[in-house]
């Protein structure tokens, strides 16, 4: 989605310093053999490498040229390959019901997984809606209204699809309440009571609350904090455990930030054809990667309808507008009554509102704008806990999102760190409640899409000067 010659470039650089082809202190190649090397002009490679600044991936030094950033400490370890777990019913939905509401209407809110309203396009959806309002709205708020809005989206979101490496046609998109209602329904269409789901583990809440309203059982596979879930713990598990689905979020992944291989997605799709196992992908963070190009869903390498791909906009354009989509291949007549079971449409206004603004082709300018934001957020935020958190924290390393995973040292517990941040107007979210079976109790998920100030960066050394006395 990077149009911009500069762009492209600081894109292939920032590759190679995420692919440790230049290391922390390294000096980049001077201008003039970037030149050479990219062949562009003196300018094209000075904005490149301005870029690369505004991303914290590099630094210009006087009279010496530009360096690669030292990194903060990272997520390194290898996910335990042995031990696959077991499966079990979940019960993580009151502790989550707690924090949300609990934590509503703090002015450091970092629990949330949404963007702040200053991320969002409102003055460009501002345009979009008062258009539609001269236009169209006495048709919109009747049934029968004489535009089929719903298709008028699904074509769009087809378009969009085709940036994940999806060709799609209108037919194969079921437009739903936002994403969770997608995922919901999904596993409503693949499994029933009592069915094994294999999740990444740390997993998201989201999901956990799903499968814990379905009354399934959870298999916690183990999950890279770079690549993602582990294929060979996977394969043990389907030796081991009658699983019905896997759920997962390969591109960067919430909380971790993982964003699957290419060879892994390929891998993935094959291994869960063989054995005739649906695979639900929740791609929500697909469109935020900083750098270069969109990651293939893994939908896109699905060529037996196993794959339910499921995504929304809450992420990109707002929570509030609560439009989401499937596509769930050969589970479509299913979800299709199982939709009309239960919600039978959804708000025709929100979804006229995405439809027209898909069409402005305003959304990657938008999305351009924001993915910047979050990739210098996160370095800011990582570096601040860098300094501020006890020695032994690990911080992930996302190359998109904007959600940061903190490991803190395990002897403090993160349950009783939200309840003293609390009282601070502090949130966040505690690790616990990303497993069934209670692990993560010293991790923290944090919220980088919130605007940055030295009033943020406060509320983090507040926190990180409680998490001295959350110990067990
Ligand atoms: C990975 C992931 N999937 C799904 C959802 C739910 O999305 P929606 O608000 O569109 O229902 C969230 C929201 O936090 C999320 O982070």
């Amino acid at each position: 989605m990077n149009k911009t010659l500069y762009g492209q470039i600081s894109a292939k650089i920032a590759e190679q310093i995420e692919n440790e082809v230049y290391l922390p202190g390294d000096k980049l190649p001077s201008i003039r053999k970037a030149c050479q090397q990219f062949k562009v002009s003196v300018s094209t490679i000075q904005q490149a490498y301005s870029q690369l600044e505004n991303l914290y991936l590099a630094e210009a030094r006087p009279q010496s040229g530009y360096y690669v950033l030292s990194q903060n400490e990272n997520l390194t370890e290898e996910p335990e390959m042995t031990d696959t777990g077991t499966p079990i019913p979940v019960s993580v939905n009151d502790g989550i019901f707690q924090v949300i509401k609990e934590t509503e209407n703090f002015k450091y809110n970092f629990g949330a997984a949404y963007p702040h309203s200053d991320f969002l396009p409102v003055a460009q959806l501002q345009k979009t809606i008062r258009k539609i309002s001269r236009h169209h709205l006495k048709d919109l708020l009747t049934t029968g209204s004489s535009i089929d809005v719903n298709l008028l989206l699904r074509r769009q979101l087809a378009q969009r699809m085709t940036y994940a490496g999806c060709q799609l046609s209108a037919n194969d998109i079921v437009t739903t309440s936002g994403c969770k209602d997608a995922l919901s329904l999904c596993l409503n269409a693949v499994a029933k009571k009592g069915d094994v789901i294999a999740i990444e583990s740390p997993a998201f809440p989201g999901i956990l609350q799903a499968i814990e309203a379905l009354e399934m059982n959870a298999l916690e596979i183990p999950t890279h904090p770079k690549e993602g879930i582990s294929i060979d713990a996977l394969k043990l598990a389907l030796e081991q455990w009658p699983i019905r689905a896997c759920a997962l979020i390969p591109t960067f992944n919430n909380p971790l930030g993982s964003s699957m291989p290419e060879d892994n997605r390929k891998e993935l799709v094959e291994l869960l054809k063989i054995r005739e196992i649906p695979l639900i992908e929740d791609d929500l963070f697909g469109d935020l990667g900083t750098y270069g190009q969109r990651a293939n869903a893994l939908k896109s390498y699905d060529r037996d309808g196993l794959v339910l791909y499921c995504s929304s906009v809450s992420k990109s354009l707002g929570p509030g507008l609560k439009v989401g989509w499937i596509s769930p291949g050969r589970y479509l007549k299913k979800i299709q009554k199982l939709k009309f079971l239960n919600s039978v449409t959804e708000s025709t206004l929100s979804q006229m509102i995405v439809a027209e603004y898909f069409a402005t082709g305003n959304y990657d300018k938008h999305i351009r704008r924001i993915r910047n934001i979050y990739a210098q957020n996160r370095k800011l935020m990582a570096a601040c806990i860098a300094d501020h958190f006890p020695k032994g924290t690990t911080i992930s390393n996302p190359s998109g999102g904007y959600m940061l995973w903190v490991g803190l040292p395990a002897e403090i517990n993160t349950w009783k760190l939200y309840n003293l941040a609390i009282k601070d107007k502090i949130s966040f979210l505690p690790g616990i409640l990303f497993s069934p079976t209670g692990k993560y109790n010293n991790f923290l998920r944090l919220n980088a899409a919130v605007p940055w100030s030295s009033e943020t960066e406060n509320a983090l050394i507040k926190l990180a000067k409680h998490s001295l006395k959350a110990i067990d």
